[in-house]
């Protein structure tokens, strides 16, 4: 695992983006796994620049999103779906037929969720999986406790994370309370992970994944078995952590 404590937001999201389009070019039909909620938006960010400035192009590369709401359509401005586009798949040279989101409305949720898996197969696994987490250290929607060798299914989300995500609607009893998720062996298989983490509150499930025990009851923790994973934080992000100097 390489940890990487930046000073700012602003210089993590260019360090994810620098590595992102160093892998597009080295393959231009990367396989690239892509997260939301707000830590990865300085990323897609910096990726929109780089398509817009310097050439960087997504007309070859296939994504696969981690985690849908059941029971919000792709239009639902509150969808992962319609994060995505907003945020990164309008602004760029992406191919449509290429972008996987999981389907929330599916009729067969587990058929759905089979299909999914095995798409991810068909296209030669992620190359590139981009990660954040939850406060609770979850990472997707596998919430603590998820099993270390899930795959993706339906979850329930835990309180915490349902009150989390309710700034985000009009009240508590909008939020969806089941999700989409990949699992956490679907993660473990991308053949790269980047774990983006900033602000303080983030602190402590950075430190529990980074320096606690590996345990399903912090999800994130089996970053510590992964082959190639990179860490990406600000000093915030890092602050718990005893073992890193972080200036
Ligand atoms: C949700 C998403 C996760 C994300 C987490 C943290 O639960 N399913 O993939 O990592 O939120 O979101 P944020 O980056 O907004 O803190």
């Amino acid at each position: 695992m390489l940890l990487i404590v930046k000073d700012s937001y602003e210089a993590m999201s260019r360090e994810a983006a620098r590595v992102v389009a160093e892998r597009m070019r080295r393959k231009p039909n990367l396989v690239l796994g892509l997260a939301t909620g707000g830590t990865p938006l300085g990323l897609y960010k910096e990726l929109i620049r780089m398509h817009k400035e310097e050439g960087l192009s997504f007309a070859k590369v296939t994504t696969f999103n981690l985690d849908e709401y059941i029971g919000l359509p792709r239009t639902h401005d509150q969808s992962y779906f319609y994060f995505m586009r907003e945020n990164l798949f309008k602004h760029i040279d992406i191919d449509p037929r290429y972008i996987h989101v999981p389907d929330g409305m599916a009729p067969e949720i587990d058929a759905h969720c089979e299909w999914y898996e095995s798409e991810i197969t068909r296209y030669g696994g992620i190359d590139v999986q981009i990660l954040g987490i939850g406060a609770n250290g979850h990472i997707a929607f596998n919430e603590p406790g998820s099993s270390l060798g899930s795959r993706t299914r339906i979850k329930t989300l835990t309180e915490q994370t349902v009150k989390d995500n309710a700034r985000f609607f009009k009240n508590m009893a909008e939020v969806p309370k089941t999700a989409i998720t990949m699992g956490i062996g679907t993660i473990m298989e991308a053949k790269e992970v980047i774990l983006l983490a900033n602000k303080t509150n983030k602190a402590e499930a950075i430190r529990a994944a980074i320096e606690g025990p590996m345990t399903a009851m912090v999800p994130a923790s089996i970053i510590q078995m992964h082959r190639k994973a990179y860490v990406m934080v600000d000093k915030e992000a890092a602050s718990k952590l005893t073992h890193t100097f972080t200036g």
